[in-house]
């Protein structure tokens, strides 16, 4: 044991020196290396005969030393960032208890914790009889929210599936594409995703959606779901939730709202009115390894009716997993697709805990005005162009050479090698994304710990890159 603690206390020293450095202004974001070389580097052969916990160590070396600083204040690539104490302190303790979430009798303190968030979660949301679930993600939940549509639609379909009926679902063109993978899975067929168009700021257009859902009674379809989004994944645009609940209440579908990255804004006074009406629908994603800063994976789905996910999820296992037994409503195993299910209550507790709501409150606000911030720093920039106006925290743009003369394939290309500069180089990490046929770069603000000099940093690296870039003709 005591070469045990000896061992994990320098990997816990390992970590530190790490998560240190992410602070470090000469800290790469990644110390990039191509796949070829990488293999190289990492000694990729498993053994034949097992070694000491000691000679772990430099495994673990190589892995912080080769992995991407998602927790760098210049890694602004996707819509998480970093990790941190609490988080990391509760992935030990779930690790060291190792659990499944599928019975109150296994997992007594962490089912216990789970029901506490979901229900914290859903009075946020405006869901007072409301229930949850963690589950394995955004795309996940989006596909349970769709689920618990076509169960309250055509709930026979659980039995003898979807017979004749051809189900239609709606979500606007900006969408997230696990929604694609949700009718897949589901098989109501990705012809029957009907993409809505948005408007200007990337939001679903009421108006198309109305129309939309009339085509398809028309066309003698099954409309039964709308997945509106808080908060889409390029532009950060908010879906109006009181004009399309509207709608769905008319025609009797089920409104699912995808609040993956955007949910967290119920957190501020200031921001929630982005979700006003969030309490009409009914059932909403709500990612908290996102925003919220606790590490990957803590994905919630929250339904508006106590009852909904156990009806639309449950079948098997009753004879010889779920007992029925005194403490059955405490068995959530029964609400999940899942069997084994991995304890991300904890860590989610924790961080809470460790932060509180007003603590989120601040970190949104404060990411807020750095994205007003980041926004005029473009606008003053005569290197840089905004695409489109920021609603949220995703911040998307491009750079251009001085007195533009080039083309717009030319500068997709441009912005293409600048991205790509700056991820080798380790000056930062940041993605891009097509938007209106034009390649911009997407900058996100999800590290609570950025500053205005982070920005400027940022700003000032993209700008020599792409002034490199031009003069070597990329
Ligand atoms: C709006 C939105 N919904 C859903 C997802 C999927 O979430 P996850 O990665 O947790 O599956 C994402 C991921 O970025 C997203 O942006």
């Amino acid at each position: 044991m005591k070469d045990t603690q000896t061992t994990l206390n320098q990997a816990v020293a390992l970590i530190l020196e790490y998560l240190e450095g992410n602070w470090h202004p000469d800290t790469k974001v990644v110390n990039y290396q191509t796949p070829d070389v990488l293999q190289e580097k990492l000694d990729l052969t498993l053994p034949e005969e097992g070694v000491t916990l000691e000679e772990l160590i430099p495994t673990v070396k190589s892995y912080l030393n080769y992995s991407v600083r998602t927790g760098s204040t210049q890694f602004f690539n996707l819509l998480f960032s970093g990790s941190n104490i609490p988080g990391i302190l509760a992935e030990m303790v779930t690790t060291a208890t190792n659990t499944t979430m599928h019975t109150y009798d296994v997992a007594p303190v962490a089912t216990l914790m789970e029901i506490a968030l979901m229900k914290n979660l859903s009075s946020l949301v405006g869901f007072e009889q409301g229930e949850g679930l963690l589950v394995t993600g955004g795309s996940n939940a989006n596909l349970l929210g769709m689920l618990c549509g076509r169960h309250k639609v055509l709930p026979e379909a659980k039995l003898k599936g979807l017979g004749h009926h051809r189900l239609v679902a709606f979500v606007s063109e900006q969408a997230h594409y696990s929604y694609g993978k949700a009718a897949n899975l589901m098989g109501i067929g990705l012809e029957n995703l009907v993409k809505v168009n948005s408007d200007a700021e990337g939001k679903m257009i009421p108006k198309a959606l109305d129309i939309a859902i009339q085509q398809s009674v028309s066309e003698r379809k099954t409309p039964f779901f709308v997945g509106a989004t808080a908060g889409t994944t390029v532009l950060g645009a908010f879906d109006s939730v009181p004009e399309i609940a509207e709608i769905t209440r008319r025609y009797g579908l089920w409104l699912h709202v995808d609040g993956a990255w955007g949910a967290p804004v119920l957190f501020s006074a200031k921001h929630k009115h982005l979700l006003a009406g969030s309490e009409f629908v009914d059932s909403f994603t709500w990612d908290a390894h996102k925003l919220m800063g606790v590490p990957l994976i803590c994905s919630a789905i929250l339904v508006k009716n106590r009852g909904t996910l156990q009806k639309a999820c449950s079948g098997g296992g009753t004879d010889y997993l779920f007992h029925n037994d005194e403490h059955n409503a405490y068995n959530l195993g029964q609400m999940s697709l899942q069997c084994g299910r991995k304890v991300d209550a904890l860590k989610f507790w924790l961080c809470w805990q460790y932060y509180g709501s007003k603590g989120y409150e601040q970190q949104i606000d404060s990411l807020f005005e750095l994205a007003n911030y980041a926004t005029e720093y473009i606008r003053s920039c005569e290197h840089l162009e905004l695409i489109a106006e920021p609603q949220f925290v995703n911040i998307c743009f491009r750079y251009l050479p001085q007195g533009n003369q080039l083309d717009d394939t030319a500068v997709d290309k441009l912005n293409l090698a600048i991205r790509k500069r700056l991820i080798h180089s380790g000056e930062a990490f940041v993605n891009y994304a097509r938007y209106q046929g034009k390649i911009m770069i997407r900058l996100i603000l999800a590290n609570s710990e950025l500053q205005k000099t982070d920005l400027e940093i940022f700003f000032t690296n993209l700008v020599n890159a792409g002034k490199i870039c031009e003069a070597t003709g990329v």
